[in-house]
């Protein structure tokens, strides 16, 4: 059973876990969390593996505070409003990655923001404060499904693919975290949340943004806040042509010169997963006409890589079929 009650000696333990590269759940004022070191991108790929998410929809990293969120983030003064006002507690804000972020690229699933909460639950902070690390951690359920705010809730939704859930007794807000998109002095409203609007407006002294009015296709983690590279790619390549780059997968790759990577030598989805977008981002930099792409299967982390794969090729096609019901 991976139910364990929350003390020192078993936070301490989960904190363990982390740092090895395994995910635990945990529970935060808002919902339980699955969490992973947002440092390492092969256990952050085991916590889309475990959501069976279809998309790689950015990830919240739960940090203590100010000091740390500065450490990977760009925090203007009207991020700082906000952090002075909210945190600790049920806010998230999607900020600028720092050029120096070590937080993995699948976390923020490619984009040059990020987003970062500093959770008020004591169980959260202890293990924030045992683990050393920035915790990167959607809801503890099933892609799709409601979020779980008891410790049971997450067993009945994962089993044991977590290593450890540790128990910290009911949530007391039950409602996912607001997030905020900060750019410059615009605050964009992109998720409603336990920390109403009303509040919001009363400390920034004005009234928030919403996505839609920034673009016709609303909602956070759809496309309009997809990264795509600049280059094009050329999907389902069976080789590479002189000019191209190769993004390849598994052990039959072909032979080619130019710049190249495997994603997984052996096969491996979950590994393929933690490289894609860093891998990505490096191909798109190499100058090339476009990126050949070798299939990836579509089962497993497959269908999410595919489905960015397509978003990243076609992006204009996929906005229109976007809005259609
Ligand atoms: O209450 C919460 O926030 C919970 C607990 C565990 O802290 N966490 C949570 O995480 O709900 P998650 O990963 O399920 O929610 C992430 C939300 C999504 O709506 C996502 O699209 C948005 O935050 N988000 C994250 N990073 C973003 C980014 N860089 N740009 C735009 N939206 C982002
Ligand atoms: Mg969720």
């Amino acid at each position: 059973m991976p139910i364990v009650a929350a003390t020192k000696e078993s936070i301490a333990r989960a904190a363990e876990a982390l740092a090895r590269g395994v995910i635990v759940a945990f529970p935060t004022e808002t919902i339980y969390g699955l969490g992973a070191s947002a440092l390492d991108a092969s256990a952050v790929a085991k916590v889309f593996a475990a959501k069976d998410r279809p998309r790689f929809n950015p990830l919240i990293v739960h940090v203590l505070g100010l000091d740390e969120a500065e450490s990977h983030a760009a925090v203007n003064d009207t991020a700082r409003k906000l952090i002075r006002a909210f945190w600790p507690g049920p806010l998230s804000l999607v900020l600028p990655r720092k050029k120096a972020c070590a937080i993995a690229d699948l976390v923020s699933a490619g984009l040059d923001t990020i987003a970062l909460r500093s959770p008020s639950h004591p169980v959260a902070r202890a293990l924030l404060e045992a683990a050393k690390l920035p915790i990167a951690a959607p809801s503890a359920n099933r892609s799709g499904r409601i979020s779980p705010t008891i410790a049971a809730h997450v067993e009945a939704e994962l089993g044991d693919l977590p290593a450890m859930i540790l128990d910290g007794g009911p949530c007391a807000l039950g409602l996912e975290s607001t997030v905020l998109g900060i750019d410059g002095d615009d605050v964009t409203l992109l998720r409603l949340g336990a920390l109403p609007r009303e509040e919001i407006k009363k400390v920034l002294g004005r009234k928030l943004a919403s996505p839609e009015a920034c673009s016709r296709v609303s909602s956070p983690g759809q496309l309009a806040t997809h990264y795509a590279p600049l280059t094009p790619l050329r999907l389902d390549a069976r080789s590479a042509k002189r000019g191209e780059a190769l993004l390849a997968f598994g052990p039959q790759a072909p032979d080619f010169t130019g710049p190249t990577i495997n994603l997984s030598q052996r096969g491996d989805l979950v590994e393929a997963a933690a490289k894609f977008f860093a891998a990505l981002r490096t191909l798109d930099a190499a100058g090339v006409e476009s990126i050949a792409v070798m299939p990836i299967p579509a089962h497993g982390l497959g269908e999410a890589i595919n489905d960015r794969l397509k978003r990243a090729a076609s992006p204009a096609a996929l906005a229109v079929s976007a809005e259609l019901p």
